[in-house]
This record gives structure tokens, C-alpha cells and sequence, in this order.
């Protein structure tokens, strides 16, 4: 806060500012993306005043504007019941600061997290779901608080771009260990996509050269990285697949290019968008000149 007052002093300008709160909800998501509990990098936590502390300096702040307060719980949330416990939680301590300090709560964003299904046995509720169990909270413990309604803010990323993007790889190597695994060696792998290995993420796929004939065979499939663990999908079942093949794995819209790297200096993939039988390349394919560029 006092640097952003400081950089706010120095353009002679007064910013407007929420405060991210830490709610102390757990979104029951993999620890490594569930950012609104207690033990968290992110936010000013509710439990030990901490919040309280920053509504208090933000207010004071010559150069700051507290409009209002921010929470974003984690991603990949399948339930409802979080947003519904933090917003009654944050609301709360909306009303605890309006009385102990005139703050006004004109904006009010939820965060993102809604889920997207990625595996066949995955429930997700439907974005209307969400909006319901959100907006009645909210309807409900504003009047019951006596606040007035806040500009209301969600930042959906993964629930709008996640099933927009397919990831297509071509097959290479295929290793048969009798009685132990078939692993189907594709030609990308956790540079382009780091969840898998990053914590455990699951995904479908499909051999896309032969998408209607049977799934025949329990396969994994492993990225051409050094790691071991570099395995895009553990267990899937798959159409006879031959090197040569292409791979397509649904719901790579969200997290994957964003999170891509050079890792193990492999170049990054291109990037094709589509439409109606028609084509267009978004983002050419990195090149080794593109990888020495800085050496
Ligand atoms: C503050 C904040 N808001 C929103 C999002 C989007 O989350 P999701 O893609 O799960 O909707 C993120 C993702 O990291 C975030 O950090």
C-alpha cells in the first residue's frame, strides 16, 4: 500500500484500489491453486485483523481511493458453497468496517474459478448455477446488513477460454512393456502444459486421425521432456494408435500456452485458430533461432 501510494504521488494521481481479501475459505481444489485460505501468498487475511489493518491504512492513504474489496478463492472450483461462505464472510466484515471506519463498499469482485469439465466423470456445475447461488447471497445479506449494492465484478478465465483450445500432438515412439504399460510418446508434452506434472491435472484425449473407430487400449501418454513425470495423460483409452497419429486433448484453451515454457530449450508450439472450416495462424511456431535470440 505505501508503494502504491508513493508510484500513485509521483503521476499526481489518486488511485482507485480494492483490497484483496483473504477469506479463510477452502474451495476443496488442489492445494497449488486454491488461493483464499488462511495459509495463503495471496491477500490480506480476515483472521488476525490484517484485513482490518490494510481497510484501515488504505483509507488513511492520501493517494488511494478504496473503492471496494476483492476475493478470488482458487481455480477450478465444482462447488457452489464457497463463493456463498466467503461472500457472507466478506460482506460481514464489509458492515464491521462501514461502522468502525464509514468505509463503502461500492465494488465488490467474487474472483474467478468457475470449473470447466476436463474428464468425462467430472461435475461441473453449469455457469447459471454459480450466478444463482452467487447472486442470491449477495442479495440476501445486503439487505440483511443494510449495505448498499456494491458494482458487482467475477473474473471468469478457465470458464471462458478453457474449452475454446485443443491441443494436437503427433505420436512418436510407442513403448509396450508387457503386463505393465503401453506409453504413447507424443512430440509436446509438460513445456506446453504443465498441469499434468504440476499437480496431477487430468484430461481425455482421442487419437484425432481416427476419432470413430473403438477405443481399444489403456495407454499413457508421455511427453518427450526429460522428467519421468512428464506424462499429459496416466490411464486413457484410446483407438490402435501408430506412430504418425494425431493426439487431440479437449480443454486447452485456459493454462496451457500462458504457462508454457522453453523447458529442456524445446520450442514452443504454434497456435491456429478456427472456425467454420476455416484456418488462420495466431501464433507461428518457435524456432531454434527464436531460442539463441538472447545468447
Ligand atoms: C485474481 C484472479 N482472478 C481470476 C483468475 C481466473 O481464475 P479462473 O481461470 O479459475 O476463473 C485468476 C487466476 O489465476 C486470478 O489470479
Amino acid at each position: 500500500l505505501e508503494l502504491l501510494d508513493r508510484l500513485a504521488a509521483e503521476r499526481k494521481t489518486r488511485q482507485d484500489i480494492l483490497l484483496r481479501i483473504t477469506p479463510g475459505v477452502d474451495p476443496h481444489t488442489h492445494q497449488y491453486i486454491t488461493t483464499g485460505t488462511l495459509d495463503s501468498k495471496f491477500g490480506f487475511p480476515l483472521a488476525a485483523g490484517q484485513a482490518e489493518k490494510a481497510v484501515k491504512q488504505a483509507m488513511s492513504t492520501a493517494n488511494l481511493n478504496l473503492l471496494g474489496l476483492h476475493f478470488h478463492l482458487g481455480s477450478l472450483i465444482f462447488e457452489t458453497e464457497p463463493y456463498e461462505l466467503a461472500i457472507e464472510l466478506v460482506l460481514r466484515f464489509a458492515r464491521e468496517m462501514k461502522e468502525k471506519f464509514s468505509f463503502q463498499l461500492s465494488e465488490l469482485s467474487v474472483g474467478g474459478g468457475f470449473a470447466v469439465q476436463y474428464t468425462l466423470d467430472s461435475k461441473v456445475p453449469a455457469i447459471a448455477d454459480y450466478a444463482q447461488a452467487i447472486t442470491d447471497q449477495l442479495n440476501s445479506l445486503i439487505s440483511l446488513l443494510e449495505l448498499a449494492h456494491p458494482r458487482f465484478i467475477i473474473e471468469p478465465g478457465r470458464a471462458i477460454v478453457g474449452q475454446a483450445g485443443v491441443a494436437l500432438y503427433t505420436v512418436g515412439a510407442i513403448k509396450e512393456i508387457p503386463g505393465v504399460r503401453k506409453y504413447i510418446c507424443i512430440d509436446g508434452g509438460m513445456s506446453d502444459n504443465i498441469r499434468p506434472a504440476l499437480y496431477g491435472a487430468r484430461y481425455e484425449a482421442l487419437v484425432a486421425n481416427k476419432a470413430l473407430q473403438a477405443e481399444e487400449s489403456l495407454v499413457t501418454i508421455a511427453g518427450k521432456l526429460c522428467e519421468s513425470g512428464d506424462l499429459l495423460i496416466t490411464d486413457v483409452n484410446l483407438a490402435p494408435v501408430c506412430p504418425g497419429d494425431i493426439i487431440a486433448m479437449p480443454v486447452c484453451g485456459a493454462y496451457s500456452v500462458p504457462m508454457s515454457s522453453n523447458y529442456n530449450v524445446l520450442p514452443r508450439p504454434a497456435i491456429v485458430l478456427t472456425d467454420n472450416g476455416k484456418s488462420r495462424l495466431t501464433r507461428r511456431r518457435e524456432s531454434y533461432q527464436d531460442l539463441m535470440r538472447l545468447d
